[in-house]
């Protein structure tokens, strides 16, 4: 059929997917296929993927592992894109035939790995709307950023000794950018990126408070990227400041290729999963970001100048300067929450809360804190100020028809154990194993507001299995079982989209995209669009419901698989005994998918 043809994307929720099982799913009447795949050559000089015979050189003029956090950009004609991603972390026991025979093997495949994070931008074209996309090798905006590529440092910190190493002694420029999780775009054409788990990558002292609370430890790191550039073992006099280098909101300016990207430290330094922006009312810019670890926090940023339409060289300053503040909720029900998951007393999980003063007017607000040490120790100064611990905030969303703000705290099974944080009302559940999402109103509909009321939209979980799921009051034995909410997105209906990531572990069922409707009678209907191979998550959906298609970030398919058994061939799905066609690999690859109409063929 062609159903959807007519766009808004109608379907039919799908059933969801046993997690032992490798394969996309999507709605009857839709089709997939791939845009780009990790290994495809972004430049006419860059070579075919190999997987047998991969280098450093190759992977640099390549889409990159692991794609998270994606952005679709269209132009008015509809017939040209510009997609941008970023790649968060490499699987090395699936990225190569074999297990490395020597060491300069394992050194190349160091290098190897250093190209294959950070962040991909790529053309798109197309014979029209509605019809799915090809990349074009060698678009003239095409571009790779690496753990290598140079970037500006932005706010308070440039410049400052917390940044100063034995490279960059005037602490201004920093190679490469880690961990880059989740982002959002911005309104002024610009895509902001999280570097989320950037402790991983370095091996410190790991004795100062500082150092303990960012989980920055002395031992070897998985990656050993220590082994081949000082910078990743801080544990000297010389590279001692290289990780509070990272933790930051990077902005890049897809247009132009040529274009530095930058970390703004103005934003806060922690496991940033990502920032998304929305212009208040009165022309300032407001960017929230959750800091994705068990009990940790959720913070908005209030820029210091107005936005300007039609101005982008200003507009890209609008990050660099402003004010900080850190979430703290109260609940308002009189029964104290048990942590059973039962209804308030009142009906609703709900109450007030407040935005915490860390930096306000170039001052900081926290006693014993300079600003430097606010900004790049940001975690110590928001425990100072009293934030309410969180269950792993992952995408913060404004709505930007509602200003409403949605907040998906993805799951914590540490919550309520023995010497942790109790559940209370925003985080109502102990051991946490499927998240939740809340949803948060600014006081009088403005952005910069110092106060704020929330309520939950719903508890995850699969109702057959859980009885502690809540979904504003929806029929739970209605919805597609959901788990672990990690990404989020808005059509222009007013829906908000989810992406999961941890399903299989949770429910059982490969992690997917689902929609949920915020008004009326539809609100709390959870349905599921689409469900991923195994072992993969969920990343960066795009829903571009006018035209009928959803874009998704396969990340880590097939990532419990090794060299020698892989579980996933996922996408090229290369039977085992049969020879791959050309461009085609035997092994799972990470890819960004569309989805659209059958009948919507390819140009
Ligand atoms: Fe990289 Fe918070 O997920
Ligand atoms: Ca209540
Ligand atoms: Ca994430
Ligand atoms: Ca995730």
């Amino acid at each position: 059929g062609h159903k959807g043809h007519g766009g808004k994307l109608p379907f039919a929720p799908i059933k969801p997917v046993d997690a032992a099982v490798d394969a996309f799913n999507v709605p009857k009447g839709y089709s997939w296929q791939p845009v780009i795949r990790w290994g495809d050559p972004l430049f006419k000089d860059a070579p075919n993927f190999d997987f047998a015979r991969q280098t450093p050189a190759a992977q640099a003029g390549q889409f990159g592992y692991n794609n998270d956090y994606t952005e679709i950009l269209r132009q008015p004609n509809g017939k040209k894109g510009l997609l941008v991603c970023n790649h968060e972390y490499v699987n090395p026991q699936i990225m190569f035939p074999a297990a490395p025979v020597s060491g300069a093997e394992e050194a190349q495949r160091r290098a190897i790995f250093r190209n294959a994070v950070g962040m991909t931008v790529v053309e798109l074209e197309r014979g029209h709307k509605g019809q799915p996309w090809d990349y074009v090798r060698g678009g003239k905006l095409n571009r790779r950023i690496t753990a290598n590529t140079t970037f500006e440092l932005t706010g308070p910190l440039a410049g400052s000794d917390f940044v100063k190493t034995a490279a960059d002694p005037a602490g201004r420029h920093v190679l490469g950018t880690l961990g880059n999780c989740s982002g959002g775009s911005t309104p002024w054409g610009t895509i902001l990126s999280g570097e989320e788990n950037f402790n991983g990558f370095f091996r410190t002292e790991g004795t100062s408070a500082e150092d303990r609370r960012y989980g920055l430890e002395d031992k070897a790191t998985a990656m050993g990227w220590e082994l081949d550039d000082p910078r990743f073992d801080a544990r000297g006099e010389d590279y001692r400041n290289e990780p509070n280098r990272f933790g930051y909101i990077v902005e890049i300016d897809p247009e132009n290729p040529n274009s530095m990207p930058r970390k703004h430290t103005s934003l806060g330094r922690f496991k940033h999963e990502g920032a998304n922006v929305i212009v208040a009312d009165n022309g300032k810019v407001v960017a929230y970001s959750g800091d994705d670890e068990r009990f940790d926090y959720l913070y908005k940023f209030v820029s210091k100048n107005k936005y300007k339409k039609n101005n982008k060289a200003h507009n890209m300053t609008l990050l660099t300067e402003g004010d900080l503040f850190v979430a703290h909720f109260a609940g308002n029900s009189a029964s104290e929450i048990d942590g059973s998951g039962t209804v308030p007393a009142d009906g609703k999980f709900d109450g007030s809360g407040t935005w915490l003063p860390l930096v306000v007017n170039g001052r900081s607000a926290i006693s014993g804190m300079s600003v430097q040490e606010v900004l790049v120790h940001t975690r110590l100064a928001a425990d100072k100020a009293g934030a309410t611990k969180m269950d792993r905030c992952e995408d913060v969303q404004p709505n930007l028809q509602t200003g409403k703000v949605y907040v998906a705290c993805t799951n914590n099974t540490k919550r309520g154990l023995p010497g942790q944080a109790a559940a209370d009302e925003t985080n109502p559940r102990a051991e946490n194993r499927d998240g939740h999402i809340v949803e948060l109103t600014e006081r009088r509909g403005d952005a910069t507001a110092t106060t704020f009321n929330w309520n939950l939209l719903m508890l995850c979980g699969d109702p057959a299995k859980n009885t502690e799921t809540y979904f504003s009051g929806f029929p739970a034995a209605q919805v597609s079982p959901i788990s672990c909410p990690d990404n989020l997105a808005f059509d222009t209906q007013g829906n908000l989209w989810i992406s999961t990531d941890g399903a299989p572990s949770t429910i059982g069922y490969n992690d997917g995209l689902f929609k949920v409707g915020l008004e009326g009678k539809n609100r709390g209907n959870v349905q599921q669009f689409a469900s991923m191979p195994r072992n993969a998550e969920t990343c960066g959906p795009v829903i571009h419901d006018d035209e009928s298609m959803a874009f998704v970030a396969v990340q880590h398919p097939g990532e419990e698989g090794t060299y020698a058994a892989p579980n996933s061939y996922f996408p090229d799905y290369v039977a085992d005994g049969s020879t791959p066609a050309r461009g085609q690999v035997r092994a799972p690859r990470p890819s960004i998918v569309q989805i659209f109409p059958e009948g919507a063929r390819r140009r």
